[in-house]
């Protein structure tokens, strides 16, 4: 039986330490951070991701503001608000939710992001800092899984580590993150992706074994060994009648053939995901403190 890593009570924790650091800071005559989300277009889930995020702010005290554009935004629209975020004082940090409608450049809108305000770590000076591991803003997800495994005291040190799924968001920073020298790290790192021969080949061998391809139950019992670590990042809607919201979210991972030879799994819903969430808001707590931002 594997040992559930609980990411919901973890979050928690960490919300329950932002929300006091947060009534501290305001009541000697702090600011209240404050994170601003940009969400264009009409699509279900960046809404729903967006909601939450608004929550979590209110949540442990911070102040956010939400724009929402319409799906036509042209691109100059958008980048005249990203400017004015830019420019607004009170704002600590930006996120443009992706993806965007496919007539907008996502890269191009980052970039004109203030870096110093890029909690979500998407912008290229903060993916070189990552990368060259200097202080910066890491990307949420990689950073929740981070805090994850250092939460549950698993040793990375010389482990063979695979990842499934080569993203900006998760895979690709992931892989960078954990190849690096030091704490949670120090791993020997595989990156597959969807033209890799063999997956299971990889994964059979892994230590650790981190899904994120958006494939629901895609790692089944007979590609890992006994013992293995894995961390679902899966997050795909099946549509499911019987559920109020009219769907339920499936992992990457078939958890019923997995977990019973893992050591540690995490499960989908209440694993990764809301650990990405309290990411974001470390890393708005952090920008509003002015602070040099460290590893987990
Ligand atoms: N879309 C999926 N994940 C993310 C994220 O972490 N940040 C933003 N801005 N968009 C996303």
């Amino acid at each position: 039986m594997a040992i559930l890593i609980d990411g919901k009570l973890t979050a928690a924790q960490i919300k329950e330490r932002i929300k006091a650091t947060v009534e501290t800071s305001v009541a000697n005559g702090g600011k209240r951070p404050h994170l601003a989300a940009v969400l264009v277009g009409d699509d279900g889930a960046s809404a729903t991701y967006v909601a939450s995020k608004e929550k979590a702010c209110a949540d442990v005290g911070f102040k956010s503001t939400v724009i929402k554009m319409k799906e036509e935004t042209s691109q100059d629209e958008l980048l005249a608000v990203v400017k004015r975020l830019n420019e607004d004082h009170d704002i600590d940090g930006i996120i443009v939710q992706l993806p965007l409608p496919k007539h907008l450049n996502e890269q191009v809108v980052i970039k004109n992001i203030d870096y110093h305000k890029d909690v979500d770590g998407f912008h290229l000076a903060n993916v070189g800092k990552m990368v060259l591991n200097m202080p910066g803003f890491l990307p949420a997800t990689p950073f929740g899984i981070l805090t994850l495994l250092k939460q549950y005291n698993i040793e990375t040190r010389g482990k063979n580590c695979v990842i499934l799924g080569r993203s900006n968001i998760v895979g690709r920073p992931m892989a960078n993150l954990l190849s690096q020298k030091g704490l949670m790290a120090d791993c020997t790192v595989t990156l597959c992706n969807s033209k890799t021969k063999d997956i299971a080949y990889y994964t059979r061998n892994a230590d650790i074994i981190i899904a994120a391809i958006g494939v629901p139950e895609f790692l089944k019992g007979d590609m890992v060994k006994e013992g293995v670590v894995v961390i679902d990042v899966g997050i795909t809607r099946i549509p499911d009648s019987t559920k109020p919201r009219g769907y339920r979210i499936v992992g990457d991972v078939d958890f019923k053939q997995v977990e019973p030879k893992a050591s540690y799994i995490s499960p989908v819903p209440g694993g990764v995901g809301p650990m990405t969430i309290v990411s974001l808001l470390e890393n708005t707590l952090k920008s509003a403190q002015g602070k040099k931002l460290t590893w987990v």
